[in-house]
């Protein structure tokens, strides 16, 4: 699938609200179906396994900031930078969203 476009609208319908929180909720919705391929690696308890760093609970700027770092090829990591170069830039702050509303669980 691509872009949050048909899928954000689908969310924004079941809730009937004002433009604001209704972009967010499908941002996170959105942002929640992206991540099944990054929770493969990265925990979503935000826990640190096997040198796969945490990403849960990060300010969303600075997740961005960094996933673009990946994309642009200025951070070197082989996978990350072809994960990153697949996602578009609503793809990331969807991400970024989902995310930061994550809470790391204590170890
Ligand atoms: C195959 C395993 C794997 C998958 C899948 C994966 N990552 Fe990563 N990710 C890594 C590794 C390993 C690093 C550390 C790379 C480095 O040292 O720069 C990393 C680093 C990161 C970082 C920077 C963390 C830091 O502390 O600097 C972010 C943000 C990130 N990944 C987000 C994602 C997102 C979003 C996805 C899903 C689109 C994803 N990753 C999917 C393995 C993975």
């Amino acid at each position: 699938m691509r872009g949050g476009g048909i899928f954000g609208a689908l969310v924004c319908a079941a809730f009937a609200a004002g433009a604001g929180p209704c972009r967010a909720a499908g941002e996170i919705a959105l942002g929640e179906y992206l991540s099944a391929t990054c929770v493969t690696c990265h925990q979503k308890s935000g826990q640190i396994t096997g040198g796969i760093p945490a990403i849960v609970g990060w300010h969303a700027d600075q997740f961005i900031a960094v996933m673009n770092a990946y994309k642009n090829k200025e951070r070197d990591n082989e996978v990350m930078r072809a994960l990153a170069s697949g996602l578009s830039a609503d793809d990331i702050a969807a991400l970024a969203a989902y995310f930061e509303s994550l809470k790391p669980l204590k170890p």
